[in-house]
């Protein structure tokens, strides 16, 4: 592992924080032996992964239940890192995991198309926004000087998880590989019931109306910003000084308070170039 920063290294074309992972545990992930129930959640950060995480997660339980642990992060546990990692293998069915990684660090067994991917993408304007106010306050980011110098490490790639532009790319090019559902925050903003009764569909969990309901209560910001499973303020205070719930209101379109018209429109023209072949189309307020 090539250590590019004070707070990043880089391995297999892809940056990590430092000492969240070891070259080792990323290499392992090419024989992790996938089941056909598994779950993956694939976000780039910022993305919206712990609200997706609660959302699959209720589903889950209100459906056939699941093995319960003590919060979201180890019902749901990430792939790639090796904190708190145990051996997966002994997890009853279904398993839940979350991952940041690209496609070509995932486990090939994916490919298989048995196991699901949700995987989850947002308008890049909220998430490098998302992803300043997150870095100002998480004790492994650097802290950025400026929106100007954060935001200019993002459109480089010099951030964790890389560039937000190759997520996005090789994630939607590789989609006839997965077995694969595409959401973004935006729709789960403007409809999480919807969002909801998808996921549930995708995922082939049946569930009453009223279930839903219930998921959706559960995955509302007011909610989880009180559910102590799911709100990650079980973290322990020297990591952040802040909270994964930062806004919940206007979580589309905060970029416009931070964001001048010179670099909202380098971002568009950066957009066009890089992925304007995909025609992705984003909600921006
Ligand atoms: P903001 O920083 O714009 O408020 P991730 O989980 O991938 O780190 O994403 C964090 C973003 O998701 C934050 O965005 C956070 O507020 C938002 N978020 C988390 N739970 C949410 C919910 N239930 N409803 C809406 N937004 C939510």
């Amino acid at each position: 592992m090539e250590q590019i920063t004070d707070y990043l290294c880089r391995y297999k074309n892809y940056n990590f924080t430092i000492g969240s992972t070891t070259p080792e545990h990323i290499d392992s992930l090419q024989s992790f032996q996938i089941r056909d129930s598994d779950i993956f959640l694939v976000t780039y950060p910022k993305s919206g992964t712990i609200w997706t995480q609660q959302i699959i997660i209720s589903i889950c339980e209100l459906s056939e239940g699941l093995n319960e642990y003590p919060n979201n992060l180890e019902q749901m546990p990430w792939l790639e890192y090796t904190e708190g990692r145990e051996d997966y293998g002994l997890r009853p069915s279904p398993r839940l995991f979350a991952s940041h990684l690209t496609p070509t660090l995932m486990p090939p067994g994916l490919k298989d198309k048995k196991a699901k991917v949700i995987y989850v993408m947002r308008n890049p304007k909220d998430n490098v926004v998302s992803y300043y106010h997150f870095s100002r306050v998480w004790a492994e980011l650097e802290t950025p000087k400026s929106f100007g110098q954060f935001l200019e490490q993002y459109l480089a790639g010099n951030v964790g998880a890389s560039s937000w532009f190759d997520h996005i790319r090789q994630w939607t090019s590789s989609r006839d590989q997965y077995n694969i559902l595409f959401l973004t925050y935006e729709d789960m903003i403007l409809d999480l019931k919807g969002a909801v009764t998808k996921i549930c569909r995708f995922l082939g969990k049946h569930l009453s109306e009223a279930a839903v309901n219930q998921v959706v209560e559960k995955s509302t910001f007011q909610a989880m910003q009180k559910d102590l499973k799911a709100n990650y303020e079980f973290l322990p205070p020297e990591r952040a000084s802040g909270k994964f719930m930062r806004k919940g209101e206007w979580t589309i379109g905060d970029w416009k308070n931070i964001f001048t018209p010179a670099q909202s429109e380098r971002l568009d023209r950066l957009l066009q170039e890089r992925l304007g072949d995909l025609s992705l189309k984003f909600v921006w307020e």
